[in-house]
């Protein structure tokens, strides 16, 4: 039974602020929990509650603070905390809006996610083993991994977000990870020979490097991937996350670095050109987020591909069926701040998992050191994790909790591998 809620301002890894929270039971055990927050963030996301002003350029979230330990805390103190659905129900009626955008989508996820750590510990049980269905093994993900950096994570260096490696061939997590290392280094590499600095890194931990166009980014990748002795494609897919909403305007694609302006037919056309001549096998957020018509037509186009739903499904159960329904995408990105609780994330991946359609569970651009969403993604089952890169410490919390499960589990390991990927 939940006794006792304390809550906390703490800061996140670009160093604005963030709720922590603590969850006690009545018979003492105890868990706690710092959110994230994202910079390209969809209209349709659960809302963060910010407190204006002028601390922290009006980032503070002292309000929400104050709402975890008020009606949040007023709203499941005595209850069974082993009862994540009931916990999670509870919050969202003492919230009472759609968003969350009254009490904080912020607030209301750090005591979600309190209380189940506080439930796992109470259970005796890693977070993982306490999440997961009685029947379901534990999972370790394939990971996608960011290389090469752009869009709102890297002063729009380049227009695509994020270039990331896939580590189709590797047969552990341990592996996978390393791979995934030894291409950034690689990609690294070929920048110095070309006289490009690398020492700068974007928020989610990717080489920040300017480069002339998108196509050159790829370029780079499938170069690392050589110089990392790997083979592009064989071993080691390209996935992009195109953020197409961050540069969608007034109907219209405009990628600022190669100066061009495309309609969403022309986008695509575009983006099926890269995958004739590069090995990719995700994109992510092909079109902006209200542009049903657009996926559409990426979709009969681009198949034969993962394509995956970031801003498009922004973890929310309708805006999934909608897309089930119409056949749109056949992948779904998780992340537990976009819908606020830990139970309708975790709807959204039963749900996607019946349709057919893959999952992703991702982390934010602005993480912390926590690393409950390794053990989300393992007892959840998604068999995708995308984290950012490996390197700064949020990134690798998380990678750092999978190795250790990984090792945990020895030789009762599932490791999804290559198979994770829809279609493959
Ligand atoms: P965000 O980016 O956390 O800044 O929204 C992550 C993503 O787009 O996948
Ligand atoms: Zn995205």
């Amino acid at each position: 039974t939940i006794s006792e809620i304390t809550a906390w301002e703490a800061l996140d890894s670009r160093g604005k602020p963030t709720v922590g929270c603590a969850v006690r039971l009545d018979g003492g055990a105890h868990g706690e929990a710092t959110v994230p927050s994202g910079a390209s963030t969809g209209a349709h996301e659960a809302r963060e509650l910010r407190d204006g002003g002028t601390r922290y350029g009006g980032n503070g979230v002292r309000t929400a603070v104050g709402n975890v330990t008020g009606p949040l805390a007023d709203a499941v103190r005595g209850l069974d905390a082993t009862d994540q659905q009931t916990v999670d129900r509870a919050l969202r009626d003492a919230d009472g809006t759609a968003d969350l955008g009254r009490l904080g989508a912020n607030a209301v996820l750090a005591v979600s996610v309190a209380t189940a750590i506080a439930a796992a510990a109470a259970r005796g049980l890693p977070l993982h083993r306490a999440v997961a269905t009685s029947d379901a093994p534990p999972l370790l993900p394939l990971p996608m991994v960011n290389i090469i950096s752009g869009g709102a994570h890297a002063g729009r260096a380049i227009d695509v977000q994020d270039f990331l490696a896939v580590p189709l061939g590797a047969r552990s997590f341990a592996e996978a990870v390393e791979w995934c290392s030894r291409v950034r280094a690689g990609t690294a590499d070929v920048l110095t020979d070309r006289g490009v600095p690398t020492a700068l890194v974007a928020d989610e931990g990717g080489l920040a490097a300017t480069l002339p166009t998108n196509r050159a980014a790829l370029d780079l990748l499938v170069d690392g991937i050589g110089r990392a002795g790997l083979r592009p494609g064989d071993d080691v897919g390209i996935a992009i996350d195109i953020a197409a909403t961050q540069f969608h305007h007034d109907g219209r694609y405009r990628l600022a670095a190669e100066r061009r302006d495309l309609t969403a037919e022309e986008l695509v056309g575009e983006l099926a050109q890269w995958c004739g001549a590069y090995p990719i096998v995700s994109i992510e957020d092909a079109l902006a987020e209200d542009d049903w018509t657009g996926w559409r037509h990426a979709t009969d186009r681009l198949s034969g591909r993962q394509l995956l739903g970031d801003d498009l499904f922004v973890t929310d159960l309708a805006r999934l069926e909608r897309g089930i329904t119409e056949q749109i995408g056949n992948a779904v990105l998780v992340k537990p701040n976009q819908t606020g609780t830990l139970h309708d994330a975790r709807s959204v991946v039963t749900r996607a998992h019946e349709a057919g359609y893959a999952t992703v569970l991702s982390a934010r651009s602005g993480e912390t050191e926590d690393n409950w969403l390794a053990d989300l993604a393992v007892g959840w089952r998604t068999a995708q994790i995308k984290v950012g890169s490996t390197t700064r410490s949020e990134r690798t919390a998380k990678w750092n909790r999978l190795l250790r499960i990984e090792a945990e589990l020895g030789d009762r390991a599932e490791y999804a591998g290559r198979a994770a990927m829809t279609p493959t």
